[in-house]
């Protein structure tokens, strides 16, 4: 089929190389000049496990390729997915500038039928407006507005992609709802549901999704702090709990809080979209709470063990909101390292790829090429990104290089007991 992705960040270069993978016809659009031309060459901007050898492959093959001409991307496809970014906006609601700016444009290029497809992350009532718009500009043309939400999870995007929990479509168009069986049947061949249901519902369902896992996480954080009050761990409560095979194991690791540019996000949004409505978001509003606090849970372990902290050296492991990423976006770890900075202490930190992005944001603090330069006479660690090679380092060399052996863990990677048979002083998450 022919396919044409508005917008080449995260979401859209990632469903644009897997949908040319699956043998379509893709054309990716983007008002950035630079970012056409380097992804021309196969350059790509993001850091993502498997990504550069897809598209590679795909460019060879002539079955994706780049452009900033908005006809010749719009007129020569069937299905047009919108994958701009919606940031957060002043008041905490979606800004959806970019989609409507997308919705506007496209309706000057509808010379055949098109289905237009939101997959960014958008508040109920969007693809309405998007239909709206189109309208307005052009009262004749045929076209339906579908909404496909995505769950992807960065780091294992194309995992997610070829190999989805679901799929969902929200569409009122018998049309629409073809097209996209067709264009999805690759991916659901393997038993796994494509969902059809109202367009509103399906806006919901990705709000949803990103709420409820976000409701976990802070739920064991705050539980974290129970386990350590009364000497009980929480990764054994989070397996035992998780064993119940209506509760499910995934998404209860206690840690330093949710980051990236999703749950924070999005949790937000949906709390704004229920308030708006003059409905109440008491749960929304405290997983936010919680994770806000949780970012400020590890300080007091490191005052705990070293009183002050002013120019004490303190090693940094993790910047990246999460591992098998280079987004720090809104990444606990920078929250945590304000913090050591407000306390005057000094910050090495070091991330296997994520270091040159929090260079643009972290100012006055060291960072390190090698996750040993960090440590050289440091009187703390701290581990604020569970990449895996922090898993399982050179404890001799780490002690040597030390001044104190002190390891604060927000991540929970080490066994307690081990770690502190080795010599350290070791203080985990809720354990
Ligand atoms: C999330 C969702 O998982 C995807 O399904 C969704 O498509 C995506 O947002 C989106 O809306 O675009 P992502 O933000 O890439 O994906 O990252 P996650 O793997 O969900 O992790 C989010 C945060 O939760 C990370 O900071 C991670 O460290 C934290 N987390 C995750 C925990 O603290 N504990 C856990 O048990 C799991």
């Amino acid at each position: 089929m022919k396919i044409t992705i508005v917008g080449t960040g995260y979401v859209g270069l990632v469903s644009g190389v897997c949908f040319a993978d699956m043998g379509n016809d893709v054309v990716c659009l983007d008002v950035d000049e630079n970012k056409i031309s380097s992804l021309k060459k196969g350059i790509i901007p993001i850091y993502e496990p498997g990504l550069k050898e897809l598209l590679d492959k795909n460019i060879n093959t002539q079955r994706i390729r780049f452009t900033t001409d908005k006809k010749d991307a719009y007129e020569s496809s069937e299905i047009v997915f919108v994958c701009v970014g919606t940031p957060q906006g002043s008041n905490g609601d979606a800004d959806l500038s970019y989609v409507f700016s997308v919705a506007e444009e496209v309706s000057h290029f509808l010379n055949t039928y098109k289905v237009i497809v939101n997959k960014s992350t958008v508040p109920v009532g969007t693809a309405e407006k998007v239909k709206r718009i189109i309208l307005e500009n052009n009262p004749s043309a045929n076209f339906d507005v579908v909404s496909n939400p995505e769950f992807l999870k960065e780091g294992a995007a194309i995992k997610d992609f070829q190999n989805p929990d679901r799929v969902v479509i929200g569409s009122d168009s018998e049309k629409a709802k073809k097209m996209l069986k067709q264009l999805y049947e690759p991916v659901v061949r393997t038993g796994k549901p494509l969902m059809f249901t109202d367009i509103k519902s399906s806006e919901l369902i990705k709000y949803a999704s990103n709420a409820m896992l976000a409701t976990r996480i802070s739920f064991m954080n705050e539980l974290s702090h129970l386990c350590e009050a009364i000497g009980a761990d929480i990764k054994e409560v989070a397996k035992g709990v998780g064993l119940d095979s209506r509760i499910g194991t995934r998404f209860l690791q206690a840690g330093i809080g949710y980051g990236g540019s999703c749950f924070p996000k999005d949790v937000r949004a949906l709390s704004h979209t229920l308030e708006k409505l003059n409905l109440n978001s008491d749960i929304l509003r405290a997983v936010d709470y919680v994770n806000e606090r949780q970012k400020k849970s590890i300080l007091p372990k490191l005052r705990k063990t070293l009183n002050s902290l002013d120019k004490k050296k303190i090693a940094v492991w993790g910047l990246s909101f999460k591992p098998r990423t280079d987004d720090v976006r809104e990444a606990p770890a920078l929250s945590v390292i304000e913090q050591l900075k407000n306390e005057y202490a000094e910050v090495s930190a070091f991330d296997p790829v994520a270091n040159d992005n929090a260079k643009k944001i972290l100012k006055g603090i060291k960072f390190s090429d090698n996750m040993y330069d960090s440590l050289k006479e440091a009187d703390a660690l701290v581990i604020l990104t569970e990449w895996d090679e922090f898993r399982n380092p050179d404890f001799e060399k780490i002690k040597k290089l030390m001044k104190q052996h002190i390891i604060i863990d927000g991540r929970n990677i080490y066994d307690k007991k081990h770690i502190e048979e080795l010599g350290f002083i070791y203080k985990s998450v809720g354990r």
